[in-house]
């Protein structure tokens, strides 16, 4: 009988052994993988130590006419081209969760490799496919799925795999940073730079996934997963969006020295009593202008990680796009297929570390409060006092005429967010408080 550490060893196929590759989805992305893996098959072959090969491409519609694929090529029954005994790795580019949840399993299960670049997947069922995946001692890869072309999952994943994590933020979304870059360098309002966003085809149709945040989010699980070494789903990430962000928001941040992003926050934080949890966020955040993630602009993404030993890295680039996406699959295609010649496999999540996800509450942040408040005597003292019974420390206050009230812009130091979430909802009842503008987090310097 054969043991199981036998049975979880790759022999891998032998060097210049042909690596059946089936791609699932032929849109934007899957067209440049192929036309990536045809031009460069000769270059590849020596990267991998045997010739990528295709076997098929399952698409939804078999008549449409696909350039670059031959139509012998195409098929409707995903299920059956991954079920062949000549496909090594799957390629999953067809986006959404219940079908590619199908497909990806249904490859796992069948010891095929897999490559994909979704990231509301791998967000939503990561337990699932990594238990498949380690079931099958075949490779799972998603460097797409976060930022596209930037290398940011292998990073985590191998390079920093010797030292310890403190904090990834990140612009993963490009959409909302060039509606945000919009409005901070032209003064204009949301509406009319997300119109422009959808006018040069970065927002969709719909683009409620983007700016509510939510693309960001699966983004944020998967990052704090890798960085922490715990599973983190898109469930455990709190999320705020930017249609709330107003032009004159981006003018105060502009006058306190800042800039508005929406950033992806995970990050390993220590109560008071010495515990750990992770904090995995998605909002709208006040960064100094001259934090490096401040330049970041346009539709580019960056992530930004501080390490221990590492210190401070930040890796920056198209976040988006067919070719920087299909640039990041065909990366890990790479690296699935050098196994399935030489033997071996990637190392699979690791999530040994199984940290508790913090509270949203619980988690230490700082508040940006923009208010309008009655102008007289003792005021600024009464509202001072309604932080400090909190515990709140207040770092600036700015203050400016507003007609017959004053406008205050209250910066506070790091508190929990509970605390200061109760302190502006106690704002709100004060006779002396007029309107609360809005309400930003903050990121230190
Ligand atoms: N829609 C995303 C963006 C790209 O605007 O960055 C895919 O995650």
């Amino acid at each position: 009988m054969t043991s199981t550490s036998e049975n979880s060893f790759n022999p891998g196929k032998g060097p210049g052994s042909p690596v059946g590759v089936a791609l699932l989805g032929y849109g934007t992305v899957g067209s440049e993988v192929l036309r990536l893996m045809t031009e460069y098959a000769g270059e590849l072959e020596h990267r991998i130590g045997g010739p990528l090969v295709l076997k098929g491409v399952a698409v939804s519609d078999t008549s449409k006419p696909r350039a670059g694929v031959a139509p012998e090529l195409l098929t409707e029954d995903a299920f059956a081209l991954i079920a062949r005994d000549d496909v090594d790795i799957v390629v999953e580019v067809i986006g959404g969760i219940d079908y590619a949840r199908q497909v990806v399993l249904a490859a796992l299960k069948a010891g095929k490799s897999v490559v994909t670049a979704n990231k509301a997947l791998v967000a939503a069922h990561s337990a699932e496919l990594d238990d498949a995946a380690e079931a099958s001692n075949v490779d799972l890869y998603y460097e797409a799925a976060v930022a596209a072309a930037i290398p940011v999952v292998g990073p985590l994943r191998r390079s920093l795999a010797g030292d310890q994590i403190q904090s990834v933020m990140g612009i993963v979304n490009g959409t909302t940073n060039f509606i945000l870059d919009a409005m901070d360098s032209t003064g204009a309002n949301y509406d009319d730079m997300l119109a422009e966003a959808t006018r040069l085809g970065y927002a969709e149709a719909d683009p409620t996934a983007d700016v509510e945040g939510h693309d960001a989010a699966s983004k944020a699980a998967i990052l704090a997963s890798l960085a922490f070494h715990t599973r983190v789903t898109i469930d455990d990430v709190y999320c705020e969006g930017i249609s709330s962000i107003t032009a004159g928001d981006i003018d105060a941040a502009k006058q306190a020295g800042h800039t508005i992003k929406l950033l992806a926050i995970c990050e390993k934080i220590t109560d008071k009593d010495g515990n750990q949890a992770i904090s995995a966020r998605v909002h709208p955040t006040l960064i100094p202008r001259d934090h490096p993630l401040a330049s970041v602009n346009k539709s580019f993404n960056a992530v930004f990680v501080e390490a221990e030993a590492a210190g401070r890295l930040m890796f920056y680039g198209n976040g988006a796009g067919g070719a920087p996406t299909a640039s990041a699959v065909l990366g890990d295609v790479v690296g699935a297929a050098r196994n399935k010649v030489h033997g071996g496999r990637a190392p699979g999540a690791s999530t040994y570390a199984n940290l508790p996800i913090a509270d949203f509450g619980d988690t230490p942040t700082r508040y940006h409060v923009d208010m309008e408040v009655v102008d007289r005597v003792g005021v600024l003292a009464e509202l001072a006092s309604l932080f400090s019974d909190r515990g709140i420390s207040l770092r600036t206050i700015r203050q400016e005429e507003v007609g017959e009230h004053a406008r205050l812009i209250v910066v506070t130091h790091s508190a929990l967010e509970s605390d200061l979430h109760a302190t502006v909802e106690a704002l709100k009842d004060m006779p002396v408080v007029k309107e609360i503008n809005s309400v930003i987090r903050l990121e230190r310097d």
